[in-house]
């Protein structure tokens, strides 16, 4: 075991939160079953106490301890886990999960990391880790090690997350199958697997099924604007694809949108300590990951 799986270990199991990497964004983790120590969650990143947490753990054997897997949820983990793939999944009644990682519910989110350092830390540990996205509640989430420095929590360096967009939730707590939250596998991946899904994205003001979405997040501190084909002076312009115009940062100059929402996150960091008036985000479209992305912008300036 390397030294800083053996360091994540030792700081863990003293009730400490740590930040780690992930394929997706950095997570904030603690011991699930600590309740003190996922409370410690909740006051570093000030987030709400009715927004629940994601389990992380490293095989569907550990998340049957804690959560009912249906054959139909057996099947979605065989095919994307380890991974981008966040399950909603019944509780189990003696469950041992930390009851504020659970914000009340009768259900629990169980995601299996792909990242080497995510995953061998599960590894080695006897508990599942309760972790969020390493960042303040509703601000930009971390894609790197330097964007988590500020939580004064030790952070394990595990180079840029590869997808750099969240995981996709879905909701397999019912007969039918719903997806919660766009994320870092494309909607029309999964459909390819398992038939149509229905698509429960929370729109404001309705009872919420996934607490967190109902929140203003991912949000820079200047002024976002979306779609702008022609910035203005003091913009700080944030291109996709081939550009007329001059660009800050562009997610991709070959339109890739793999690369794009890798770039995403850490691109609007740089615009927003850039000295600009304004971010300005050129038009970005198609499926697959042109959804998660546009989701993510259309949440930051709601
Ligand atoms: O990629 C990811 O999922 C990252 C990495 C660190 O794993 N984590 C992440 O966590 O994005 P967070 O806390 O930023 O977003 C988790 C979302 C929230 O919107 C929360 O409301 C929802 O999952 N959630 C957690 N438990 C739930 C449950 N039982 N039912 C419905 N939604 C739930
Ligand atoms: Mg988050």
């Amino acid at each position: 075991m390397s030294a800083d799986i053996l360091r994540a270990v030792e700081i863990l199991g003293n009730g400490e939160v740590i930040a780690i990497p992930t394929e997706t964004v950095y997570g904030l983790a603690a011991n699930a079953y600590n309740d003190e120590a996922v409370q410690k969650i909740f006051a570093i990143k000030n987030r709400p106490s009715y927004n629940p947490l994601i389990i992380h753990c490293a095989s569907v054997e550990v998340a049957s301890e804690f959560a009912e897997i249906s054959p139909q949820a057996e099947l979605i983990f065989s095919n994307f886990s380890p991974g981008a793939m966040t399950l909603i999944l019944p509780l189990k009644a003696n469950s041992l999960i930390a009851e504020s990682a659970l914000a009340g519910l009768q259900t629990v989110a169980v995601r299996i990391p792909k990242h080497p350092f995510a995953y061998e830390l599960l590894q080695a540990l006897p508990y599942p880790l309760a972790a969020p996205s390493a960042n303040l509640s509703g601000r930009l989430s971390p894609t790197q090690a330097s964007h988590c420095a500020s939580l004064g929590v030790e952070v394990f360096d595990g180079g840029t997350s590869e997808l750099g967009l969240e995981s996709t939730i879905l909701d397999a707590s019912t007969q039918e199958i719903s997806l919660l939250r766009h994320g870092s596998i494309p909607i029309e991946a999964i459909e390819s697997k398992l038939g149509k899904i229905c698509h429960n994205i929370e729109a404001d003001n309705v009872s919420p099924k996934s607490p967190g979405q109902l929140l203003k997040h991912y949000a820079p501190n200047l002024p976002l604007a979306l779609d702008v084909e022609v910035p203005q002076a003091g913009d700080a312009y944030i291109g996709f694809g081939a550009m007329e115009h001059e660009c800050f940062r562009n997610l991709s100059p070959s339109g890739d949108l793999t690369e794009a929402a890798r770039n995403l996150f850490a691109y609007l960091r740089e615009a927003d300590t850039s000295g600009a008036s304004r971010i300005a985000v050129a038009p970005i479209t198609g499926g697959g990951l042109a959804i998660t992305i546009c989701d993510r912008l259309k949440r930051a300036i709601s």
